[in-house]
């Protein structure tokens, strides 16, 4: 008989905005990552920040249809609704709700120093800053701990937003305990990938808005044209060097994590092939990787329906869970009913 391990009372939330294709820099810094704590029997939240789209911009532009692609990308990776609950903020009043009293617990002050929000201020398209760009991570904490969220996944930058999470956890418990003295909320634990970043094509970021990275959905000639059009370097030998040799050193990763190999001995074996044979052994390798991912999203994506479905049945548990959790609140708080 053969035995599952489970990690007993781990609660795990993270999510994506849904603005664009996830590709491969997703795939290995944290999609792989949630599917094995799924696999391990984790109890896994995964959201659409279909509100967080609007901090930078506008109009959340064709946000149906990223919604939808993005549900597309988590189950042809390997996410299964049946175990993990997928679902969109907007669509959970009770998540939403909860920013009220959190916003009282932080200051303009701590606001204002968030390092990732004063980075996406400098590089937002709007002129102005707004009340939800300025306020956004505070929503984020109602994510986070609508469902008493205990592990999220999460890259580097997003630490400062897990630090104001772990803030207005401490706060509330302290301002608001129960009679017991116990607090309502659990500190939610940052969990950062160890996958080492992979540079987009054009040895910047991997990064959907930059038009650099190979989606998980990408054709097998698109992926093919973007690798061979990625940036290198003169030097024939191949090298796993990414602190002097970034763009090369990167393709020498990707195929590595491809393969399940050693960067080191992918790049020993290219030798003195130079760039056009590294590119052809990246394109195969990433080729060959995803083939099942996208045999299963190719039919994943005929049926639209069945997306939908799942983002409806998400926001029901999802929304479960965060009821209870404001009832407790409003109760804390001595709100009557
Ligand atoms: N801010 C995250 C991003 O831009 C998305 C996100 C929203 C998130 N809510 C979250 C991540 C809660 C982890 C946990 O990628």
């Amino acid at each position: 008989m053969t035995t599952t391990s489970t990690v007993p009372a781990e609660r795990v939330l993270t999510g994506d905005r849904p603005t664009g294709p996830l590709h491969l820099g997703h795939y290995f810094g944290t999609l792989q990552n949630r599917v094995r704590l799924q696999d391990r029997g984790a109890e896994m939240f995964v959201l659409v920040a279909d509100y967080q789209v609007i901090t930078d911009r506008d109009v959340a532009d064709r946000l149906a249809e990223h919604t939808e692609n993005l549900v597309l990308d988590y189950l042809a990776a390997g996410l299964d609704p049946e175990r993990t609950t997928i679902f969109a903020h907007s669509a959970v009043p009770a998540l939403n709700q909860l920013m009220l009293p959190f916003l009282s617990l932080v200051s303009v002050a701590e606001l204002s120093r968030n390092p990732t929000v004063k980075d996406e201020i400098a590089h937002s398209r709007q002129t102005g800053v707004s009340g939800l760009m300025f306020t956004y991570p505070v929503h984020q904490a109602a994510d986070l701990l609508s469902c008493k969220a205990t592990l999220v996944p999460v890259g580097q930058d997003q630490v400062p937003h897990l630090e104001v999470a772990r803030t207005v956890a401490r706060r509330f418990n302290e301002r608001y305990p129960h009679a017991d003295g116990t607090g309502v909320f659990p500190a939610p634990q940052p969990l950062l990938s160890e996958a080492p970043m992979l540079l987009g094509t054009d040895g910047g970021k991997m990064s959907k808005s930059r038009g650099n990275a190979i989606s998980l959905g990408a054709t097998e000639d698109e992926t093919a044209r973007l690798i061979r059009g990625a940036k290198t370097d003169a030097d024939r030998r191949i090298t796993y060097d990414p602190a002097t040799r970034p763009e090369v050193s990167s393709l020498v990763l990707l195929t590595a994590l491809c393969q399940e190999r050693d960067p080191e001995t992918v790049a020993e074996e290219l030798g003195d092939g130079g760039a056009a044979a590294l590119k052809r052994t990246t394109t195969e390798a990433v080729n060959e990787y995803l083939r099942p991912l996208r045999t299963r999203r190719a039919e994943l994506a005929a049926d639209r329906a069945h997306l939908r479905q799942v983002l409806r049945d998400g926001a029901v548990r999802a929304g479960v869970v965060a009821e209870a959790t404001l009832a407790e609140v409003r109760e804390v708080m001595g709100a009557v009913v």
